[in-house]
């Protein structure tokens, strides 16, 4: 028999390489090379030197039953999974260390167990660890059956046949894929081959026995991990759980989802008792702002389907230092990079020898270029010093030209803000303008507008358009 031959295969992107260098020729990255065994031959392909068979193969239209979902009952899980779980599915939770996987999981598993068979394997707590937080979150009565294992052939040889005694498993909890070893591999658990060899002897297992596959992967601080990023491609849907520690808000959402929309997000606050679903977030994202502060100003954003509102913070101090800083929290900086670049060029206003702060109230992290028009005023009124009215929100994206462009969904937005009781809005021009709305809305085409609507006290000036009739 050849010699198992090993290579160097990148922890952070799964490339392999023949020989050890200090950085991943594929991704760059340094010193994430890692010797592991390359695995032996015969057991490369499942049947190695078996002759293939022909496929059958079937017409596009045909009759297929609509999928039976799992639904945990736990809306804001069962919307991300899309309306919940499909039997013979894998789906992949990411997050950082801490963030609440592990309770989801099992508040999630409990909820289940009431309809379907459940099974939590756990490769990082002990039973006992287990039954402690189960019974912390009032969930101890549910028919959830537990085993803390590590060892992948024990797991597979659990899960490929049941005894004749056992309902076998509609669901499958395996917590986590990082702590799972493979026997054969000599390298580490944790390491891609590890983890890529335990992810998919379970995935085969699941779609053969068709019960619904839960994996839960650690997030590294550079926002991907050897495992989740090389398992993406093998599990149907990708759900990462964010949030910030410092905050109770979490965010479940959908990064790729095969049977299901990649734009909903499930809220929760994690309190003393578990998680909580968060039927209103934009109340949650508003409960402690204070009213009649300059540089504060509340974006209506839309998150996945749902309008979003949140309280967007920016502070202009005089530098310290011979280049100003530029601290963003919950945003991306070259957005507001560019947001800067735009005021000063096309609204005069001048902000390049100044520190600028920007934050993004409750630890949410937004990606909607309708944040744009919203960023732009709180960084006005924080430079002029002139605080927006309380009761205004403001969205729309901005373009390199000062234009102001509209987005998508803004009498969603409007309804959502309506609801919380504001009454004002500033919002890109549109053809035929606002119907609808109880509010006052200042319509803009340009972002010089809104530099001299902050300049006037928030009052529309000549160039605003007010269509509003309260
Ligand atoms: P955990 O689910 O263990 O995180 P992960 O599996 O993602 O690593 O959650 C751990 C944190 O959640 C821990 O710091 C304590 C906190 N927590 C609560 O605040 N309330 C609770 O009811 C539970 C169970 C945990
Ligand atoms: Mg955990």
């Amino acid at each position: 028999m050849a010699r198992a031959s090993s290579s160097f295969v990148c922890q952070e992107c799964g490339a392999s390489q023949p020989k050890w260098t200090g950085r991943c020729e594929a991704c760059g990255a340094w010193n994430t090379l890692l010797e592991e065994a390359a695995p032996a031959a015969g057991a490369a392909g499942e049947g190695g030197g078996r002759r293939g068979r022909r496929l059958h193969f079937v017409p596009l239209s045909g009759e297929t039953p609509p999928l039976a979902r799992l639904a945990s009952g736990i809306g804001e899980f069962d919307r991300v999974a899309g309306g919940g779980l499909v039997p013979g599915s894998a789906l992949l939770i990411t997050g950082d260390p801490g963030i609440g996987k592990s309770t989801l999981l099992l508040q999630v598993a409990a909820c289940l167990a009431a309809s379907a068979s459940c099974l939590y394997i756990s490769g990082e707590e002990a039973i006992d660890q287990l039954r402690l937080r189960a019974e912390r979150l009032g969930i101890l009565a549910a028919p959830l059956r537990l085993a803390a294992a590590t060892a992948v052939a024990d797991i597979a040889a659990s899960l490929e046949r049941s005894p004749p005694d056992e309902t076998p498993p509609d669901v499958v909890i395996v917590d986590s894929v990082q702590t799972l070893h493979v026997d054969g591999l000599d390298s580490a658990p944790g390491t891609v081959s590890q983890v890529r060899a335990a992810a998919q002897t379970l995935i085969r297992i699941a779609k053969r026995r068709g019960f619904v596959l839960l994996l839960v992967g650690h997030v590294t601080k550079e926002g991907l991990t050897a495992g989740p990023k090389v398992l993406e491609h093998m599990v149907d849907a990708l759900l990462s759980f964010e949030g910030d520690r410092g905050h109770q808000f979490r965010i479940l959402r959908a990064a790729k989802n095969r049977f299901g929309a990649t734009d909903e997000i499930g809220v929760f606050e994690m309190t003393d008792t578990g998680l909580q679903q968060v039927a209103n977030p934009s109340a949650l994202f508003l409960a402690d702002r204070g009213e009649h502060t300059t540089g504060s100003c509340v974006f209506a954003g839309i998150e996945g389907t749902r309008p979003l509102l949140v309280e967007i913070q920016a502070l202009i101090a005089t530098t310290q230092l011979g280049t100003p800083r530029r601290a963003v929290i919950g945003w991306d900086t070259g957005r507001l990079a560019m947001i800067l670049a735009v005021l000063e060029a096309r609204a005069g206003l001048t902000l390049a020898a100044l520190d600028v702060f920007l934050n993004v109230a409750g630890g949410l992290k937004i990606g909607e270029p309708a944040a744009d028009l919203a960023v732009a005023a709180a960084l006005t009124s924080a430079a002029l010093q002139r605080a927006l009215p309380a009761d205004m929100v403001v969205f729309g994206e901005v373009g390199l030209g000062g234009e102001v462009r509209a987005v998508a969904r803004p009498e969603a937005r409007l309804k959502e803000a309506a609801k919380l009781g504001f009454g004002r809005a500033v919002l890109p021009a549109r053809k035929g303008g606002t119907q609808g709305t109880a509010m006052i809305v200042h319509e803009l085409t340009h972002i010089s507008e809104l530099v001299a609507f902050v300049r006037n006290g928030a009052r529309p000036g000549k160039t605003v358009r007010s269509l509003g009739h309260a």
